[in-house]
C-alpha cells in the first residue's frame, strides 16, 4: 500500500505542487491524503482542490494557544493514518508535544544550506555575506528551529550580481526537484530514520545527501 503524506502549508504551495506533479508522473510512490493550511488564503489550497486532494484550513487564530492549535492539527492527522508529515512553507513553529507525537515522521524544507541561516531572509543573508554557495536543505523536525538532523541538500553557486528575487527563484527550482525525490526515497525505505541516525542504502550518512550526486 502507498505511504500516506500530510502536507502542511501556509502560502503559495509551489512545493506542494511539486509533490502533486511527481505523483502524477509516477516519480513519487506516495499518496497525499491531506493538505492542511493555517491560512485560509493560501494559494496552495487551490492547488489541492484542483488536484482533488482533501484540504482543510485550521486557523491558528481560532485557538488560544500554540498547544491547542497543534492538538487540532494532530487530531486531523491521526484520522488519516499518515506516514509522513511534510512541512512545505508552513509558517508556524510546532510545539514539543506535537513533535514528540510524530517523532521522526516530520520533514521540513528550508531555503539555506543549514546549519547556515536558520530562520527568515535566508537569501538576503547569503547574498550580503557574499557566500560562494547557497541552496536548500531537507531536515527532520525536532524542537530546535530549523535544527533537526539533515537529510539532503541541493547547492547552487551564487554570483555577485544575483538579487534576492533571482536567488529565491533558483532555490525554489531546486526545492521542487529535491523534496519529492527525497520523500520518494523515504517511502521506499532507501532512506531510513533510525534511533542512531539517518541511513541511505543501509549505510549511515554523516553528511546530507546531495541532489545530483546521490539523489536523481
Ligand atoms: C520554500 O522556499 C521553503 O523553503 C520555505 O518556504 C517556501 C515555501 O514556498 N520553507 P511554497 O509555499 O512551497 O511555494
Amino acid at each position: 500500500m502507498k505511504k500516506k503524506l500530510a502536507i502542511l502549508i501556509s502560502g503559495s504551495g509551489s512545493n506542494l505542487q511539486s509533490f502533486i506533479d511527481a505523483i502524477s508522473e509516477n516519480s513519487l510512490q506516495a499518496e497525499i491524503a491531506l493538505v492542511l493550511s493555517n491560512n485560509a488564503d493560501a494559494y496552495g489550497l487551490e492547488r489541492a482542490k484542483l488536484a482533488g486532494i482533501k484540504n482543510l484550513v485550521i486557523s491558528h487564530t481560532d485557538y488560544e494557544s500554540r498547544e491547542s492549535f497543534d492538538e487540532a492539527l494532530a487530531e486531523e492527522i491521526k484520522k488519516h493514518s499518515i506516514d509522513f508529515i511534510i512541512l512545505a512553507g508552513f509558517m508556524r513553529i510546532l510545539s514539543p508535544d506535537f513533535i514528540n507525537q510524530f517523532k521522526d515522521k516530520i520533514l521540513n524544507i528550508h531555503p539555506s544550506l543549514l546549519p547556515k541561516y536558520p530562520g527568515l531572509h535566508t537569501h538576503r543573508r547569503a547574498i550580503e555575506n557574499a557566500d560562494e554557495y547557497h541552496g536548500t536543505s531537507i531536515h527532520l523536525v525536532n524542537e530546535e528551529l530549523d535544527g533537526g538532523p539533515l537529510i539532503a541538500q541541493a547547492h547552487l553557486k551564487l554570483n555577485v550580481q544575483n538579487d534576492e528575487a533571482e536567488v529565491m527563484k533558483a532555490v525554489q527550482k531546486l526545492e521542487h526537484q529535491l523534496y519529492p525525490a527525497v520523500v520518494n526515497l523515504l517511502v521506499q525505505d532507501k532512506i531510513r530514520i533510525k534511533a542512531d541516525g539517518i541511513y541511505y542504502d543501509n549505510k549511515k550518512i554523516d553528511k546530507p545527501l546531495l541532489l545530483g550526486k546521490e539523489i536523481i
